[in-house]
């Protein structure tokens, strides 16, 4: 049994489905489904939240276009986002979309707190509005003035609207940024909020008449709830919150998950996180998350991926050609938490290449293979009625013992850089043990081994510290890559035994294997032949064309 470390709630943004997702929004998930998985496996019980944001303007407009209705809209693209992380085994909890009446009443339920608090009232929305498009823009959206989804001319307008009294939050939210400076990280998105406070805050629309693809707001009809508030909302309604059936234990998942440990977002929208969210919170009388962590975006040659500018990378066409533990190895392992990052072909090809086919595929394929051509694929712990224990080399044995000592080490440091979000040392520190794995087998070299009279016990013994380092291996790679965990697994004959993180802390566990040569985990690529062939499955990631695009 694993121990108990009590619960963690963690969420990713709910996506648009305005179009398909692309490589962009699947880097966030698979963060979140790592430290998910991660999570789990050393004792936590997890909430895995992620969903779709389904209303706005903007979504009623594409349907418009398209000549459909905004639901049958939605509900085409919902599917296809539910089978992308179907397909990438994202092991999310629960899944929930704005336009479920499970979220759309329990937003109106908001609304109606928050109003009772005296944090709503009735004013006049001004924007610049596109009589054409009958679409409400502000003045960062337009684009050298005019409309951004036509090009005509816009003009100032007016329509009755409700908002939200954001100002009256400006000092308890800068107490908060100063007081807990866990709330939000990095560090630099923190100053960037603390000044944008300090800077005033304006109140905030929270209504529209001029469209009607929303949930209504409860006091008055004509109205719907604007985007925010609904969006921001889903992660207390999933839990149930607030109550509006009247059934027991129907907010049974708030009181046990929330507050949230952790709200993993993209960077521009860290402000709704951390000024609207904890707002509306605050006049609800309601815990506010843990933490809100802010991560950079993935750029192409040309800058950041957009659905509207056409220049995207799909993570689909990615996972056909190499497999989804590629793709999220190397997203977790390429990145940096809250920078940006360019993404290219050929760094992508790089990676797997050096990471996955030459160090951990060649790591398995070696052990496996030796133990299959030296002893029928059977290794046994030293000490056994076959196997004797050796005595080595003086250096030979200093050399195991540097390898056990590494080898049961690693996991205490991926659980540190996993409390960091930092995922690429997480799986630096892994990849360490698998080099010193393979350097270990240019060390012994047991072929040598095989051909030498009197060696039986000693290449029994470096295999079986081979399988030793490889089984710890497919424990401390689960969270990140759960099918090469299995696969090597399956190839260790351990594929029916439970993974527990506390064994990759203890060497010389299994009493003995029964090792299957299988396939290949990451097959050598010829990078020259795949950048042509990428270049066309996936020009977004060619450095040339994707500068040329934008
Ligand atoms: N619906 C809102 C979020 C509401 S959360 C209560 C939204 N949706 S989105 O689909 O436009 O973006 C969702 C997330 O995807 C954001 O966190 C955004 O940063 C992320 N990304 C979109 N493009 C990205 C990259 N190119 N790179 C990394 N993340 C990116 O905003």
């Amino acid at each position: 049994m694993q121990k108990e470390r009590g619960k963690y709630y963690i969420t990713t943004p709910i996506y648009y489905p305005s179009a398909n997702l692309h490589i962009g929004h699947t880097y966030c998930t698979v963060m979140a489904d790592a430290m998910a998985r991660f999570k789990r496996l050393v004792g936590y019980d997890v909430m895995f939240l992620t969903g779709t944001d389904e209303h706005g303007q903007k979504i009623q407009k594409i349907a418009d276009e398209e000549g459909i209705s905004p639901k049958v809209h939605v509900d085409r693209i919902v599917e296809t986002i539910i089978r992308l992380w179907d397909t990438m085994e994202i092991s999310y909890d629960d899944f929930i979309r704005t336009t479920e009446d499970r979220h759309a009443l329990r937003v109106q339920e908001i609304f109606r707190k928050i109003n009772a608090n005296g944090d709503i009232y009735k004013g006049a929305y001004e924007g610049w509005y596109c009589t054409p498009c009958e679409s409400f823009w502000t003045d960062t959206q337009l684009v050298d003035g005019k409309c951004p989804d036509c090009g005509r001319p816009v003009e100032k307008a007016q329509e009755d609207a409700y908002f939200f009294r954001l100002s009256n939050y400006a000092d308890r939210l800068l107490e908060l940024f100063e007081t807990n400076p866990g709330f939000l990280e990095p560090e630099t998105r923190r100053n960037e909020m603390i000044q944008f406070v300090k800077q005033g805050l304006e109140d905030l629309c929270i209504s529209r008449s001029s469209f009607d693809w929303g949930i209504p707001v409860p006091i008055e009809e004509g109205q719907v709830i604007y985007v925010w508030l609904d969006a921001l909302s889903n992660y207390i309604t999933a839990l149930g919150y607030p109550t509006i059936d009247d059934v027991e234990g129907e907010d049974e998942k708030y009181r046990k998950y929330w507050p949230a440990d952790v709200h993993l977002v993209g960077k521009e929208i860290v402000r709704f996180h951390t000024i609207i969210w904890p707002a509306m919170l605050m006049s609800m009388k309601e815990p506010l998350p843990k933490k809100v962590l802010g991560h950079g975006w993935l750029l192409l040659g040309g800058g950041k991926m957009s659905k509207s500018v056409g220049n995207v990378v799909d993570p689909v066409t990615l996972i056909d050609q190499y497999g989804v533990d590629a793709l999220k190895y190397f997203l977790l392992r390429e990145y940096t938490f809250g920078q940006d990052g360019l993404f290219t072909n050929e760094v992508l090809l790089k990676r797997i290449n050096a990471d996955l086919a030459n160090d951990l595929g060649n790591l398995l394929s070696r052990t496996t293979g030796m133990a299959q051509k030296f002893q029928d694929g059977l290794l046994q712990k030293p000490g056994t009625a076959t196997f004797g224990v050796p005595v080595p080399a003086h250096d030979d044995m200093r050399i195991d013992e540097e390898l056990k000592d590494l080898a049961t080490s690693v996991a205490e440091r991926v659980e540190q850089n996993m409390d960091a979000f930092a995922f690429n040392y997480a799986l630096e520190e892994i990849w360490t043990l698998i080099r010193r794995s393979n350097k270990y087998i240019d060390e012994m070299a047991p072929w040598a081994l095989a051909k030498e009279d009197g060696q039986k016990d000693r290449l029994n013994q470096v295999l079986y510290h081979l399988a030793e380092t490889l089984r710890i291996v497919s424990i401390l790679i689960y969270p990140f890559m759960h099918y090469s965990s299995s696969e090597i697994r399956k190839q260790l004959g351990l594929e029916n035994t439970e993974i527990l993180w506390e064994n990759a802390e203890t060497f010389a566990l299994e009493s003995s294997y029964r090792l299957v040569k299988g396939e290949s985990l990451f097959p050598r690529l010829d990078i020259k032949e795949e950048l042509e062939r990428l270049a066309q499955l996936n020009p977004g990631g060619d450095l040339k064309k994707g500068r040329q695009r934008t």
